[in-house]
């Protein structure tokens, strides 16, 4: 014990006689003293010799002299910091160059439709690219065999043809029914995935945001207000809408929505093929088939569901007249959006 103390005295005196302005010298003694292995840790370990009665003190002890080496080791540093203030610091130096990114116009566009819908009280939920059959298909009213299949060009996994690179998002809608927590009213935007010929007009990938409303009595007319609001915020307040009847295995009835053409305002371009209108989303009232799939008493709830593609709004939005850009990874590309919203 008697030992500690003078060991300890030796030290601070050696320690409070120590100055210095260089970094190398004051991380030299931040290691011997503060280390892991330094000084400090050794007296510690020794702490293990001191008898028990002595214990306390001699911890007191240690914890007073950790606290005068820490403090003396940042008195030093802010010696180096002043001192680099003084004469090291070249203040007339031009300043680092700050590179900032910038988003990827298919994300911009999500967020775009996604922060319209959030205002409506939509959350976003995600899922696998990887889906089984019935997520993909099965539960969204598919079965095996159906024509229907047919219009989604299917990747299959060739490991395991029970699992698919999904083909739309709606798997999301059937993973958020299962849980059944209601209502539901959320989005669900990914990547998903087709057998098509790549070209300028399609690809083998893409995006998509798709909705799912479910609760007791909504009706057909919540729908059709709720993508009115959506069109009204997205394309201005003159933007048209008409609402053609359509088929989905998962929704009954459904309907595909145009809107007037935002390039040439209805009057007839090549966007819209002279027609004055542009198809932007697929929608319709869910299946009762495909709520009791999901464990959803279709007596009580219903819903209504819409998915839209993102890269062909971002194409008219930006101008960008070839899909495959969108996936090229061209920095000449990615930097014109730099300044997008
Ligand atoms: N899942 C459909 C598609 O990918 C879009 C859709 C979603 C249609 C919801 C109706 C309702 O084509």
């Amino acid at each position: 014990m008697e030992n500690l103390w003078q060991q300890i005295d030796a030290l601070r005196s050696e320690i409070g006689s120590f100055a210095t302005t260089r970094a190398d010298e004051v991380e030299a003694f931040r290691i011997k003293y503060l280390g892991t292995k330094g000084v400090v840790k050794q007296l510690m370990t020794a702490m293990k010799e001191v008898p028990v009665e002595k214990k306390k003190e001699a911890g007191q002890l240690l914890n007073d002299f950790k606290s005068f080496v820490t403090a003396h080791y940042e008195q030093l540093l802010t010696g180096i910091i002043s001192d680099k203030d003084a004469s090291t610091i070249d203040l007339s130096l031009p300043g680092q160059p700050f590179p900032i990114g910038s988003r990827h116009p298919v994300t911009l566009m999500k967020n775009r439709i996604i922060s319209i819908f959030q205002r409506l009280g939509f959350a976003v939920a995600e899922g696998p690219e990887i889906e089984d059959d019935w997520h993909n298909f099965g539960a969204l009213n598919l079965p095996a065999h159906h024509p229907a299949r047919d219009m989604q060009d299917t990747f299959y996994i060739q490991q395991n043809p029970d699992w698919v690179l999904r083909t739309h998002t709606s798997s999301v809608q059937i993973r958020e029914m299962e849980k059944g927590q209601l209502p539901i009213r959320m989005l669900m935007p990914g990547r998903v995935f087709r057998n098509e010929t790549v070209s300028a007009r399609s690809h083998c990938f893409f995006h998509q945001i798709e909705g799912l409303y479910i609760d007791e009595n909504v009706s057909f007319a919540d729908l059709k207000q709720t993508l009115y609001f959506f069109v009204k915020e997205m394309y201005g307040p003159n933007a048209q809408v008409r609402f053609r009847p359509s088929y989905f295995p998962f929704t009954e009835p459904s309907a595909e929505m145009d809107v007037s053409c935002f390039i040439c305002a209805g009057k007839g371009c090549t966007v819209c093929k002279r027609s004055g209108w542009v198809e932007i989303l697929g929608c319709g009232m869910v299946h009762p088939n495909v709520l009791s799939n999901c464990g959803i008493d279709p007596e009580k709830y219903s819903g209504f569901a819409f998915g839209m593609g993102v890269e062909r709004p971002a194409m008219l939005k930006y101008g960008v007249n070839d899909l495959r850009l969108f996936s090229e990874n061209d920095i000449r590309f990615l930097r014109q959006f730099a300044a997008a919203t």
